[in-house]
């Protein structure tokens, strides 16, 4: 998996590579970069954004200076940049970030994270240069690098050898192995704590009882019900 990520502000990201399960992941071939579009502009000053048309507060990403960024760091047409690879906008009206698109892109050989600041992307960047348009929730960051993170966590700890044990990714809160429901708790020692005990059947070494009381406090979770 290839990341590229377009940010004003590409320091954030170094203390993220440092994090033990995305070093695992580059180490085993992945790539996570960051391109600055400050150093494609040709506007004075390293000028990237400009005051919104109609009035309002806050600064606007361009439109001009996304596309000499994309086109410089693909050696190609910014337009067409998404035929070739996800192009993912990252802003708060997106596409809610879930289990689902977070399979889906880690499927992806490549994708391009576009981060904007202040009032955000001027719109031509998320019809025309984007493929996606991706939100973390319906509340609003400073910028999308924040948002970025959280997508290259979410993705990169699916990968092959970003966990130190192969199936801590497979049966987590959300995936296809629970139905798409939050995970079981769990419990570790001490067994009893201030009167609080672990459930019993944790500790009964039957592991088909394990799994089913596991099945079923999932299902509980999200709502489902015990079968
Ligand atoms: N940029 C600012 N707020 C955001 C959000 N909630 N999700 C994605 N990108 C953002």
């Amino acid at each position: 998996m290839n990341i590229d990520v377009f940010t004003l502000f590409p320091e954030w990201f170094d203390w993220f590579r440092t994090q033990r399960h995305v070093r695992n992941v580059l180490e085993t071939g992945s790539s996570l970069e960051c391109v600055n579009p400050r150093d494609h502009t040709t506007l004075s000053g390293r000028q990237v954004d400009d005051t919104p048309f109609g009035g309002g507060a806050g600064m606007v990403l361009r439109v001009d200076v996304m596309e000499r960024a994309l086109s410089a760091r693909y050696d190609m047409d910014a337009l067409d940049v998404r035929s070739r690879r996800r192009v993912i906008a990252l802003t708060p009206g997106g596409r809610i970030l879930d289990d689902a698109f977070v399979d889906e892109l880690a499927a992806e050989p490549a994708i391009t994270l576009l981060c904007g600041r202040y009032e955000g992307f001027d719109e031509r960047i998320v019809q025309h240069l984007a493929s996606d348009a991706l939100s973390v929730g319906r509340y609003v960051l400073s910028g999308g690098e924040l948002a970025a993170m959280v997508v290259c966590d979410a993705v990169l700890r699916k990968l092959p050898g970003a966990l130190g044990h192969a199936d801590s990714a497979e049966e987590e809160s959300f995936s296809a192995a629970l139905g798409g429901n939050p995970e079981y708790p769990h419990y570790t020692r001490p067994a009893e704590w201030r009167g609080h005990a672990v459930p019993d059947v944790l500790l009964s070494g039957n592991h088909e009882h394990v799994r089913q009381w596991r099945r079923d406090r999932s299902r509980e979770r999200g709502g489902h019900g015990a079968s």
